[in-house]
């Protein structure tokens, strides 16, 4: 159907003004006077609508009594002119109807609660929230893949499917074409887990990928720098407003990068896509600052603005137990470091993001980089404030035998990582990267507090 973007219509409005034009879209109100209906239409190409004027003495093909209701598709042809009171607006000759929507349509004129529009995620895109939304997940995808493309990084794609549970935190879902009730095919039960799997499609275990980190690993060793930018998955029972159980990921991996390195490109990076989304996404970004949170864009600036704070893990702890914050959970070198305080450490001691570096080796991942201390690894996560760690991010562990030593010590099989380990047998490097979830940046440049609502359809624990 040859029409005309309505964003393009208003951002050159001066070139169009005065020709005849063609526009579809959906009707999002529509009020009547006497001699002539206003209608709101929006095509979804950007936040503003476009106001049809109707005259209603003249025939413009409308059919039946309700043809202007909330929700219905049309295409309209007529001139666009400019209106003191209106700007830009468009003056119709003909309306066709290409979709009727009957009055049992969710969305009718009024505000609805996010909470409610969440009950309708396949009609939410209607609004002008979620439309917002959408657009700047959209620009923030941009603004990765610009980043990376800018600064050599080759994009590679990792199997979502794989047999290695990268974070070995046994959250990972399982994948299978075995019946519920499977069993031998002499009819007996299967004696052990091994050779019910051996039955199964990949004649082993396999599962949805928690992090592309090993794949991207293999491949940086290698290609140099590398990143990958897709959907994770996590079986965690976790029912949080900052836990999705299928979010998107973003994971670079630099060779001859140790960990200030890696600290240093992260900030840049996050920098770089705020910067993206503020200077492309105008509107949207002011939509939220109205609505959503009041004051987003002095903080978004501030954050482009100032540098991130750093502190180790075991001058946190400190800070943590020193404050006279009560937390639920006790502070103690050695524990994990909870919402609460990520939130005590970004939220009020640091008012900015701020790198936590230098964890314990006992609460981390298998593959960082052992310190010198025989304690710590050089790993971080970057804490912002309002959501807590939005990036995990290591130097790797190069040294094979020390990897091996790591790994035993949790009882991972390590025959199940030949190919990993390969990477350490020939011709190891230093070698760091970062994850960020794409769905809690997202939160953290909108001011939007529930994960379920950056998502186009939310998957979370129970809820599909
Ligand atoms: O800290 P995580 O678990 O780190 C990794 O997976 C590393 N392998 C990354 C790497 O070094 N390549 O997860 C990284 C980020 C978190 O900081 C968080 O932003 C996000 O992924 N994330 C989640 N987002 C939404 N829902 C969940 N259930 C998430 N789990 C992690
Ligand atoms: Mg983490």
């Amino acid at each position: 159907m040859k029409h005309v973007d309505i964003k393009m219509l208003l951002t050159d409005a001066e070139r169009f003004a005065g020709s005849a034009v063609t526009v579809c879209g959906w009707i999002r109100t529509a009020r009547d006077s006497k001699t002539v209906s206003f209608v709101e239409l929006n095509d979804g190409t950007c936040l503003s609508n476009l106001q049809l004027v109707l005259d209603k003495s003249k025939d413009l093909g409308l059919g039946g009594a309700n043809s202007l209701a909330v929700g219905t598709a049309l295409m309209a042809v007529g001139t666009l002119v400019w209106s003191a009171r209106n700007g830009y607006e468009m003056n119709v000759e003909t309306i066709t109807i290409l979709g009727s929507c009957p009055s049992d349509f969710p969305l009718q004129k009024k505000r609805h609660s996010v909470e409610f529009l969440r009950t309708i995620p396949h009609l939410r895109v209607r609004t002008r929230y979620f439309e917002a939304v959408f657009a700047v997940r959209d620009q923030l995808s941009y603004a990765i893949h610009d980043y990376f493309h800018k600064h050599g990084y080759k994009y590679v794609h990792t199997p979502i499917i794989t047999g290695s549970d990268c974070e070995g935190a046994g959250e990972m879902f399982r994948v299978t074409t075995q019946p519920w009730d499977a069993g031998r095919k002499d009819g007996g039960a299967y004696p052990d887990a091994d050779s019910y799997f051996a039955d199964d499609f990949f004649g082993k275990k396999a599962g949805l990928t928690v992090s592309c980190q090993l794949e991207g690993e293999m491949a940086a060793m290698g290609l140099g720098k590398i990143y990958t930018f897709g959907p994770t998955f996590r079986a965690e029972h976790s029912n949080t407003t900052r836990h999705a159980a299928e979010f998107w990921q973003v994971e670079p991996e630099v060779c001859f990068a140790e960990i200030d390195d890696i600290i240093e490109i992260a900030e840049n990076f996050i920098k770089s896509i705020i910067t993206g989304v503020l200077t492309n996404c105008k509107e949207e970004m002011a939509f939220f600052d109205q609505w959503v949170e009041a004051g987003l864009l002095n903080r978004l600036n501030h954050v482009v603005n100032s540098e991130f704070g750093r502190v180790t893990y075991t001058e946190a702890v400190e800070l943590l137990k020193k404050s006279e914050h009560e937390f639920k959970y006790p502070v103690e070198w050695g524990c994990d470091i909870q919402t609460e305080h990520e939130k005590y450490l970004a939220d009020e001691y640091f008012k900015k993001p701020v790198f936590v570096v230098d964890y314990p080796a006992e609460i981390k991942a298998f593959y960082m980089k052992q310190n010198a201390d025989g304690k710590t690894v050089a790993a971080t996560d970057l804490l912002v404030p309002g959501i807590g760690e939005i990036i995990g991010c290591s130097e790797r562990e190069n040294d094979l035998e020390k990897l091996k030593q790591a790994m035993r010590k949790r009882g991972m099989a390590l025959e199940e990582y030949e190919e990993y380990l390969d990477t350490r047998k020939f011709g190891s490097a230093p070698h760091s990267g970062f994850g960020l979830g794409l769905d809690r940046m997202m939160m953290y440049v909108t001011g939007i507090s529930n994960i379920r609502d950056t998502l186009l359809f939310p998957r979370t624990v129970g809820s599909l």
